[in-house]
């Protein structure tokens, strides 16, 4: 089973980056061959600072690493070490439908959001199936934000397949894990780096305080029992806890006596000690200097050897080359 799964470096990853897809893409690392990747080339369409972009992208290496991604089980690159993914993009752009790329919300929700749009924003699905489709990859664990993205994936390979030949290119699945395939941000929305409401993955002690002791709650008075259903406070709580202490929880909101403030306390204990393991290893990583480097010019050079073979594959079918 061939496994890929990529980051954007757009900035500081977050909780949501982390239950979404990383710790599932870690899961994964044992069950198949797996390549993870940082998608330098698509932050271009957000970050537009070079010495901020690979600061970023050095950022995500070590904070994978820092999860449990072991470059030992799988192939961690740098996606523009394999230029290959533009040239397959820009071959899988000719059969793809405009209708299609319009139809994106990832797409729709920038422009919403006030973002202006570009080409690069427009045709970023089809890099992204060309990120997939070359490394032949059967599962693609991801957000629910990028499902419609895979879905897209697919798409385009059968129009490829039509066209050029039949098994020409593998149609992916996504892996969107139930229970954190959307983690509500600081404000109950999705939680997005659009959206202002993130919690980073290895915030500060001060920040990480302030921003969970922020979290908007209604006015219940302390002594009276407080809504479970759509408590974001319980929807974190339940992805750093223990069972217990979540059911604890829970039973505590339904009992009433225990005010949202006490609330918020434990969540930031927990979010605290869940990710203290990573941020020792995160100062492990960090202390040796040429480490990521290492590990980025290994995978590249594993990525490419496999993206050439199916470019090899392309190109022939369409035509192009002697
Ligand atoms: P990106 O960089 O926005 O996010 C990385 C991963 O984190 C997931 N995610 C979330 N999951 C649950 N709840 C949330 N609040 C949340 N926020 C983010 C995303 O779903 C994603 O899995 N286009 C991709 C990067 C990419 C890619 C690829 C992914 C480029 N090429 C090929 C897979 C395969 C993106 O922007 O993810």
């Amino acid at each position: 089973m061939r496994i890929l799964s990529g980051i954007q470096p757009s900035g500081r990853l977050h909780i949501g980056n982390y239950f979404g897809a990383m710790q599932p893409a870690i899961r994964l690392q044992d069950e198949g061959d797996a390549y993870y990747f940082i998608a330098d080339y698509h932050s271009l369409t957000s970050v537009q600072d070079g010495k901020a972009l690979r600061g970023f992208v050095r950022d995500v290496a070590i904070d994978f690493m820092a999860c449990g991604l072991d470059p030992n089980k799988c192939v961690l690159f740098r996606q523009s070490d394999v230029p290959e993914h533009c040239e397959l993009s820009w071959i899988l752009s000719t059969v793809t439908p405009m209708g299609l790329l319009e139809r994106c919300h990832s797409y729709k929700d920038k422009i919403a959001n006030g973002i202006s749009p570009s080409h690069g924003l427009f045709a970023y699905p089809v890099l992204m199936a060309a990120d997939i489709l070359i490394y032949d990859s059967d599962v693609v664990p991801v957000g629910r934000d990028q499902k419609q993205h895979v879905e897209v994936t697919r798409d385009i390979a059968i129009k490829m397949n039509e066209t050029f030949g039949a098994g020409l290119l593998k149609l992916p699945n996504p892996r969107i894990s139930e229970t954190t395939a959307v983690v509500p941000g600081l404000d109950g929305r999705k939680m997005s780096k659009s959206y202002d409401n993130t919690i980073p993955l290895f915030e500060e002690p001060g920040p990480l305080k302030k921003k969970i002791m922020g979290i908007q709650t209604d006015s219940t008075p302390v002594e009276a029992p407080k809504p479970v259903e759509g408590s974001n406070i319980l929807a974190l709580y339940k992805l750093v806890a223990s069972q217990a202490d979540y059911d604890t929880m829970v039973a505590d909101h339904l009992n009433g006596g225990v005010g949202y403030g006490d609330f918020k306390k434990r969540l930031l204990q927990a979010m605290t000690e869940h990710f203290a393991p990573f941020r020792a290893r995160r100062d492990e990583i960090v202390a040796d200097k040429d480490y990521v480097e290492k590990v980025l010019a290994e995978g590249a050079e594993k990525a490419r050897s496999v993206a050439r073979k199916t470019l090899g594959r392309v190109r022939a079918a369409v035509g192009l080359g002697a």
